[in-house]
């Protein structure tokens, strides 16, 4: 595996691959990797000659109180895990290198980044699409690789796709669970045990929904007050939002029919998570 830490190099690189037959498929991730990120790396490697992961912990996507100076950082493992995937090239750039001092440009996805995640953390999803936009143009790959269970984030970067023209297929990949059904999660070591147990009721939560659905009950209001009561008998965990949305807009739907999207996200301790399933 080959490690790119400066971005003229990365677009060297990748100008070179882009003229010769073959595609570039692409991970952007955070580093801390687990058997999730490990998902969309062996769905790339199956598909694209050549396969490009990048670990880059942007600041420009936390809040001023949020977890960037805590966010786990594993890279000596990281590096284990892509060889032991045989991914080609790993980018790895420093933040004074992505954002050199003068960059001011940034991109917003209006209105869809202030919804759901975009409405608890504001300008999250400005940062997001912004270093996605910078990591597309440097990688220039033909397949870039999302997971599912930042459903939010892959309505986001679609949209930005599509406004702007990029040359690319956004492909969404399955979420990745613990053998409990807790997704699985960077943030999951920061959980005790007992936040641990809690956070299983996002998954619960989904779960007794879905069921309601399969039994005939599509009301989004009245699958959203079931889900509700379920949260509330865990005071532990403080719910952030319980939403039935369109998967492309984001926006509240009255009727979850069919491949409505169901999202959650609360609080366990200090830590967020979020969840989310597809309406049968
Ligand atoms: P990160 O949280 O590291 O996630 C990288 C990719 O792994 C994302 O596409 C995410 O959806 C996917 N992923 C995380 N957990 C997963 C799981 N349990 N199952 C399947 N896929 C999972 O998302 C980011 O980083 C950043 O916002 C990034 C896109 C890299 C931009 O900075």
């Amino acid at each position: 595996m080959r490690l790119i830490t400066s971005m003229q190099q990365m677009q060297d690189l990748a100008r070179e691959r882009r003229a010769t037959p073959g595609s570039i498929g692409f991970v952007p991730t955070m580093g801390a990797l687990h058997a999730g990120h490990l998902s969309l790396l062996q769905r790339a490697r199956a598909e694209c000659s050549t396969v490009v992961a990048s670990i880059f912990v942007n600041p420009l996507q936390f809040g001023p109180i949020e977890d960037f100076a805590l966010y786990p950082r594993t890279f000596d493992a990281d590096c284990a895990a892509l060889e032991a995937a045989s991914i080609d090239v790993l980018f790895a750039p420093t933040v004074a290198e992505m954002y050199p001092s003068g960059a001011v440009t940034t991109i917003t996805v209006s209105d869809i980044s202030s919804r759901l995640d975009g409405a608890s953390r504001p300008g999250h999803f400005i940062g997001v699409a912004t270093v996605v936009a910078k990591l597309f143009h440097l990688v220039q790959p033909h397949r870039a690789y999302f997971g599912q269970k930042d459903a939010a984030q892959l309505a986001v970067l679609r949209q930005m796709v599509r406004d702007l023209n990029f040359d690319l297929e956004l492909i969404a990949c399955p979420i990745i669970r613990d053998p409990d059904g807790l997704a699985l999660s960077s943030r999951n070591r920061y959980l005790t045990d007992a936040q641990r147990n809690d956070a299983l009721t996002l998954r619960r939560t989904l779960f007794a929904i879905e069921s309601a659905i399969t039994h005939g009950n599509r009301d989004a209001q009245a699958l959203i007050a079931l889900g509700n009561t379920l949260v509330q008998q865990q005071p532990a965990l403080q719910l952030d939002y319980l939403a039935i949305v369109d998967p492309g807009t984001l926006l509240s739907l009255t009727l979850a029919q069919p491949g409505a999207l169901i999202a959650i996200a609360a609080k366990a301790g200090s830590t967020r998570l979020i969840d989310n399933a597809l309406a049968p």
